[in-house]
């Protein structure tokens, strides 16, 4: 989704439900990783294929909520772990047919309703954005990073081109009082020259603040890599972007693997030209228009995926120094 305005719609819908499926073949059977399980949209639709299982991941505990329900109806063939994406490689799998691994970015139409975590500008209250498993939340980030910091974030993740006078305005404000979410769209208002008849004004500093929140540059980084170890020869590693970062960086690491550089650093020299996977379309997959018309925020997803060709766990990839800069700017949250 593109803005943090509470979308229109009343449920939720799995984006690119249809075209994921026909990628991904569960008609064969096989293991599959649904790493963002949100409310399972994707998990039911391979399950209804016989001798599918799944392994659902989500860093927020709520929605082990709709996994239970999962587990009382498909026993033996479902699992979830309330974990970040970038950890799969903690998964302790034993040998599975892994058959694909899909990720499906950023947040649920139930968590951008949900108050309690303040990821919409129209929300009163705490500044948030926390999906779970975190170390900090915007409030922290907003009232606690100097103003370069800040500056950063709304330019590098946000895209927001008066972020130097936004941060400056943040830096004088809360010396008066502790910035909350009302405030700060305030003082986002209030800073901006150019009027934008496109966008609510705080669109990007908001989506700026909840990359850096929930880490999700280095979240997709290690995940996409992590993704690329445990999958099997042939099968499918798909993502679903929001934003024009993410897909970026999706882009990168799936071309990168597929043309000539990527091989284990175990294989003998003859063997340099292989790479890791194939990549079937350079186009991603977008939703079609009866799809944006019966859920509108789906107008931004961007569907890309690739075919491992070997079974290689290791293989070498330059994807962190690629986007080192971000990587860097997400760090600032460790002092927090
Ligand atoms: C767009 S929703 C997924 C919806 C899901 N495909 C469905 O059909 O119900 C994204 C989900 O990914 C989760 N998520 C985001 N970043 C994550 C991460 N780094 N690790 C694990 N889960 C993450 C969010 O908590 C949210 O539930």
């Amino acid at each position: 989704m593109d803005a943090t305005i509470v979308p229109k719609v009343e449920k939720h819908y799995p984006v690119l439900l249809k075209e994921i499926i026909s990628v991904i073949s569960p008609q064969h059977g096989g293991t599959f990783i649904d790493c963002t399980f949100g409310q399972g949209g994707y998990s039911k639709k391979i399950l209804e294929f016989e001798n599918t299982n799944i392994i659902a991941l989500d860093r927020d505990a709520e929605s082990e909520k709709v996994a239970n329900h999962f587990k009382e109806s498909f026993v033996d063939r479902f699992i979830f772990r309330n974990i970040k994406f970038s950890q799969l490689n903690n998964l302790k799998l034993k040998n599975e047919n892994i058959r694909g691994v899909i990720f499906d970015l950023g947040y649920s139409y139930t968590q951008i309703k949900d108050p309690q975590k303040g990821l919409s500008f129209e929300a009163d209250g705490k500044l948030n954005m926390q999906l779970g498993l975190n170390s900090y939340s915007a409030e922290d980030a907003i009232n606690k990073l100097d103003e370069k910091e800040l500056e950063k974030i709304f330019k590098f993740f946000g895209d927001e081109k008066e972020g130097k006078y936004i941060a400056r305005n943040i830096v004088k404000e809360r010396l008066k009082k502790k910035i909350d979410t009302k405030t700060l769209v305030k003082i986002i208002d209030k800073s901006k020259k150019r009027i934008n008849f496109k966008a609510h004004n705080a669109t990007k500093v908001f989506q700026a603040l909840r990359i850096f929140v929930n880490k999700e540059i280095s979240e997709l980084i290690f995940g996409l890599v992590n993704a690329a170890k445990v999958l099997k020869k042939g099968g499918v590693l798909g993502v679903v972007t929001f934003h024009s970062l993410e897909d970026k960086i999706v882009k990168y690491f799936f071309k990168s693997l597929s043309e000539n550089k990527s091989i284990s650093r175990y294989s003998p020299v003859t063997e340099q030209a292989e790479t890791l996977f194939n990549l079937i379309q350079k186009k991603p997959i977008t939703p079609s228009e009866e799809e944006i018309d019966e859920n509108p925020p789906s107008r931004s997803a961007k569907f890309r995926y690739a075919i491992k060709k070997k079974d290689f766990y290791d293989f070498d990839t330059d994807i962190q120094d690629q986007f080192r800069n971000l990587i860097e700017i997400e760090n600032y949250g460790d002092k927090l």
